[in-house]
């Protein structure tokens, strides 16, 4: 079901779509990720002449809202201009589940269309700091 909160985060992934640099892609992308605490924080995807640097929208969000002393995520919206709400990349998934593994998605499109999903529908079994931590056999 779409809530309200869902779509007060689509709104602001719509309006970090508009910052997009994508001179390579054409393709914007907008993000926002909501913290335990309430907080919005946006990203767009800023590409790269040097193509294999480019940062994806979610993890532009992510890092913003970790290098203000969030470690706590717990929904991300994403929106594409696709005809069909477009999920994030495995990368991203892998980022998004260090700081929110049973993080809500919101996905939207250009026009009305909302699909709501959870992260481990994503990103099932992902890498944890469990793993890294855990005493070596
Ligand atoms: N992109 C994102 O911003 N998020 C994703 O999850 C997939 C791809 C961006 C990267 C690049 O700028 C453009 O979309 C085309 O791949």
């Amino acid at each position: 079901m779409v809530t309200t909160p869902d779509l007060e985060l689509l709104k602001a992934a719509v309006e970090a779509q508009s910052y997009a640099h994508c001179p390579f892609s054409n393709y914007p992308v907008g993000a926002a990720v909501r913290t335990g605490s309430g907080k919005v924080y946006t990203g767009c995807n800023v590409e790269s002449a040097s193509f294999s640097l480019t940062c994806c929208a979610e993890r532009v969000a992510i890092f913003k809202a970790v290098s203000e002393g969030e470690r706590n995520i717990v929904a991300c919206a994403i929106v594409t201009d696709e005809k069909v709400p477009a999920p994030p990349c495995g990368a991203c998934r892998q980022v998004l589940h260090e700081f929110g593994p049973q993080m809500r998605i919101v996905l939207g499109d250009g026009g009305d269309a909302v699909r709501i999903l959870s992260l481990p529908d994503l990103l099932p079994e992902g890498f944890s700091a469990d793993q890294v931590l855990s005493p070596r056999r």
